[in-house]
Order: structure tokens, then sequence, then C-alpha cells
């Protein structure tokens, strides 16, 4: 955990900031996978850990904005738990920890709760995103399941996406940890790309490598040879002298800040002549990108951008024809990038994305667009200092998107149906994705780059 100041000072910001009733921060509870004690890995929801640190089950979090005070509920254990779980701190020593003074037994959440809604308090909630949460919190008010909704409270998630936005130096130095598990997984998954390997020998190589050096993965592993499928989880394949290997892989520090990253790299060591030339095009889309990162600038300006540099390599290979300006207008490069450039990163590896996308990503002045291919672009609004975002371009030959795209002659005037049809169909995909803070004047990667050149990545497989 960090230092109890940092948490203390997380709450004082959103009683500032927000007035009028209170708070509810349910803290997740474990999940069961087959039976009831076979858990899955625990995760404590971001958003508690933000505010209330504590990185254990059956937790909840209230704030009251009226009088400031702040509760922790949750039980202590027994001595039936401890035989099997060993000594546990008390509910009042956790609470010290995180600077909160109030303490109560869990079940005496729901009368706090019914008082305050009884009194006509306005009792702010963040959308939920799993089911026990929503009936824990019916059963808590003694409401029905459909009016949960009524509680959750656009006021509460702005003001939580204006506050998790920002990282201060102990969340960029924890960012700063995640990349460098993420590097090594990376490095390490490039050296076992040798033909012969089946996918999952490294999936399972690289997820250990997150688990021994931090909490867990950030997300499931994305690595395949079939990379034209953006999130690919099937690991079954057996690696092919001659295919690309996208592997799209980060981790999560003990204190849960994530990291993720994307490469994509010859099996075998030896990018071919046609390979370097769609790499160059991605890793020149993410180079450029990355130059106009700095305050003031929309990320969808910059994804824009970055779709011009893409059209314009493609045009130059003869995949798309006419002015790139116009096809990037038009939204014809989106058959061979149908994402967004990229998203912002921290406690959630899609930062806050329980909390709306398009809270976290747009404002009343940047919309969100409703273009193919651009429609998917999570973060579009203006950037700012202290921003964490990935920008993770890529060009992909998805065979059922072109076949599609052919017969209907969606954008047939910017794109060589024919040539990309035959000449890349079984080429895959690459992508590529860099994680970087916004500062002051610019932006800074968050930790050492991972190989990525041709050469940087030729070098680091052969050895
Ligand atoms: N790295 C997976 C994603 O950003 O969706
Ligand atoms: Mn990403």
């Amino acid at each position: 955990m960090f230092k109890k100041e940092v948490y203390i000072n997380r709450r004082n910001k959103l009683k500032d900031k927000l007035k009028g009733g209170l708070v509810l921060l349910l803290g997740n509870k474990e999940a069961s996978f087959n039976y009831p004690d076979n858990t899955y890995h625990f995760r404590q929801d971001s958003s508690f850990l933000y505010f209330f640190g504590l990185d254990l089950p059956n937790l909840a979090g209230i704030i009251d904005l009226d009088s400031g005070k702040e509760y922790l509920f949750g039980n202590d254990f027994s001595i039936d738990d401890i035989i099997w779980m060993g000594p546990q701190p008390q509910i009042k020593e956790l609470a010290a920890e995180i600077g909160v003074e109030n303490t109560e037994p869990f079940d005496q959440l729901g009368n706090y709760l019914k008082n305050a809604k009884n009194q006509g308090r306005n009792i702010h909630v963040l959308p939920f995103y799993r089911g026990d949460t929503v009936i824990q919190f019916s059963n808590l008010l003694e409401i029905h399941q459909a009016e949960t909704e009524d509680y959750i409270s656009s006021e509460l998630i702005k003001t939580i996406v204006d506050l998790r936005s920002i990282k201060d130096q102990y969340e960029v130095e924890e960012l700063i940890k995640a990349a460098a598990i993420g590097y090594k997984m990376h490095v390490t998954s490039m050296k076992m790309a040798k033909p012969g390997i089946i996918e999952q020998e490294i999936a399972g190589v690289l997820e250990g490598i997150a688990i021994s050096y931090g909490a867990a993965l950030s997300f499931p592993i994305i690595l395949s040879q079939n990379g034209e499928t953006l999130h690919n989880h099937y690991h079954g394949n057996i690696l092919e002298e001659g295919r690309l290997l996208l592997t799209d892989t980060g981790a999560e520090t003990n204190l849960h800040y994530a990291s993720d990253n994307t490469r994509t790299f010859p099996v075998g060591g030896k990018f071919s002549q046609k390979q370097k030339d769609i790499y160059s095009i991605v890793l020149n889309g993410i180079n450029h990108g990355t130059s106009l990162i700095k305050p003031g600038v929309t990320y969808q300006s910059i994804h824009l951008e970055v779709a011009l540099v893409l059209a314009k390599g493609l045009t130059e290979l003869g995949l798309m024809k006419g002015k790139p300006e116009d096809a990037v207008r038009e939204g014809a490069h989106a058959m061979f990038m149908p994402h967004g450039l990229g998203h912002m990163m921290g406690l959630d590896v899609h930062d806050m994305e329980n909390l709306g996308e398009n809270y976290v990503g747009y404002d009343d002045e940047v919309k969100r667009s409703t273009q193919f291919g651009l429609k998917g672009l999570r973060l579009g609004r203006r950037l700012q200092p202290g921003f964490v975002l990935t920008n993770e371009p890529g060009i992909y030959f998805i065979p059922d998107l072109v076949k599609k795209w052919k017969a209907e002659k969606i954008n047939s005037s910017f794109i060589n149906y024919d040539k990309v049809l035959n000449e890349y169909s079984g080429f895959g995909g690459i992508r590529l994705e860099d994680d970087l803070l916004v500062t002051e004047k610019g932006h800074q990667l968050i930790g050492k780059r991972i190989p990525i050149t041709v050469e940087e990545v030729e070098e680091t497989m052969k050895s």
C-alpha cells in the first residue's frame, strides 16, 4: 500500500469536489469458479483501491460528504477463519493503515444506508460490473435489482474520473515497475518464438513472469500467429517459420498498476521484406503518434494523424489508392486498423472502463465518432499532464472483413481489393504498443522501450 496520507488526500479531494449525501464504495468479494471455496484470483475494485487501499474481500467504504466522516465496514476474522488463513489484522488496524477513523461490522451497512435513504440523502454509487454486487446493493437497500441503477451517480463518476485520470508521482513509480515486468515478458516472448513451439508454452511462461514479479496479468494474454484477430486468446497453434507472432500483454504490480504493450515479430527471428514493409508503416505510425503527445492536443486528432501515416504507407505499397487524406476522412484505412489508437491506463489496464468509456475518454467538447474504426477509440479528449495512455496502432489483414467490404463495395475507390486478397491473405496482423505519460511539456515513455526497430527485434531474438 501507499502511505496513509495518499489515501487521506484522495478522499479529501473527493469531499472537496463533491457536495451532499454520501459516497458508497463497495469492495469486491471472492468469485467462485467451480465450487464456492475454489475461487478465482481475487481482484479488488480499482476505485475502492484508489480511495481505501485495502486489497481484501468483503469490505465497503463510506465517505459522508456532509459530516466529512469516513467509515470502513467489514468483519473481524473468527478463529475458524484464522485456522485456515493464518493470523489476520483487525478491521480497526486495517482502517488505521489508510487513515479511516470509524469502523463498523459489515451487517451495519444496510442500516446505515437505509437510514440515509429514509432521510432523503443522496447515496452516490458507481456503475456495477459484477452480478453479486448488484444483488448485494439491492439487498442492502431492500430495493429491486432494477432500482439499483437509480443510485449510479454521474457526479461521482465524473469526479472520480477527474481524480484518477491524473497520475501522481507514486502512481507513476508503480506504472514504471509494471513496465519493467512487461519488458521481461516481451523479451522472453521474442526469445521463445522458435518454429515448433506451441503458443501456449510462451503464454504460460509470460503469465508466470507476471505473477513472479507482481500481482498478476493486467488482462488475459493476447498471443497468436493469427494476430489479425484483435483479441486472440487461443494459444493452441504451433509456431511456423515465416509467420508473425503478435504478443499483447502486460502485468499488474502488487498495488495493481498495469502495463500493456504489444510487439509483433517473425517466428524464427528474421523479418521477410514483405513483413518489413508493413512493419515499417506501423512503426512510423507509433513513432509519429508519440511525437504528437502533449497537453492540449486531442487524442482523437492524434489517432487521425496516425491513420494518415498508415494510409500513406499502404498507398505507397499499392494496397490503398487515391488521396490518403480523403481515405482517412472516409474511414477507408479502418479496414486495416479497425480499432482506436489507445486508452487510458492506470489501476485498470483500460483505466476506469467500468465507469463508462465516454466519461473517461470523451467530454462536452470531444464527442465519440460513430464511424467504423474511429468509434472504437476509447480516449479522444484533450490530453492533460498526468494522463497515462497507450499508443497502439496496427495493420491487420482480416479475411472476413476484406471480403465483406469488397462484396459491398465499401470504400472501393481507396482500396485495391485484389492486391489485398491475392497477395496478403495469411499475412496476419501487426500491432505495436507503448505506454506513455503526458508531461507538462510533452510526454515520457513509461519504463524502458521494449525492442521495436527491425534491427532491435532481430538482435533480441538472436541472443
Ligand atoms: N491490450 C489490449 C487492449 O488494449 O485492448
Ligand atoms: Mn492496450
